[in-house]
């Protein structure tokens, strides 16, 4: 199993943005506590973030090119904006799990919406940090 997790815009700042909504655990963290995982299911994981739409596009198009057989996503503010994350969502042939630190359908209105979790095979919200784990946990087990 190679499992690729990719983090949308403004993750790079877990730790510091809003620590009442995201909490305090860091990014790097976040990776670490997957990687640790991913090797003791002697699963190969690659970590990626970017602020920029376009890259997020190209990255999550390298789980065709690049043998990934999962996706772990949390498209953050373009989850609720973005046609072409969700439509190179829907073109990539792996599983893929939306995660988001917050539950979204607790807050603004605004982010009730996603456009990306209808073409994913579920989603995981509100577990903060844990709610990437529990994605992990969920491929393990499948
Ligand atoms: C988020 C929720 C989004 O609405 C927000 O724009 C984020 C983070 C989350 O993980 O809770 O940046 O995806």
């Amino acid at each position: 199993m190679k499992i690729l997790v990719i983090h949308g815009p403004n993750i790079n700042l877990l730790g510091t943005r809003e620590p009442d909504t995201y909490g305090t655990t860091t990014m790097a963290e976040i990776d670490q506590s997957l990687q640790d995982l991913a090797k003791s299911k002697n699963i190969e994981l690659e970590c990626f973030q970017s602020n920029v739409e376009g890259e997020i596009v190209n990255k999550i198009q390298t789980t065709t090119t690049e043998g990934f057989t999962a996706l772990i996503i949390n498209p953050a503010a373009y989850t609720h904006t973005s046609v072409a994350i969700r439509d190179a969502i829907a073109a990539s042939k792996v599983e893929t799990i939306e995660v988001h630190l917050s539950n979204v359908y607790k807050r603004e209105e605004f982010r009730h919406k996603s456009l990306t979790a209808p073409v994913c095979k579920g989603q995981i919200c509100g577990f903060g940090a844990q709610s990437y784990l529990l994605a992990l946990q969920a491929f393990v087990q499948s």
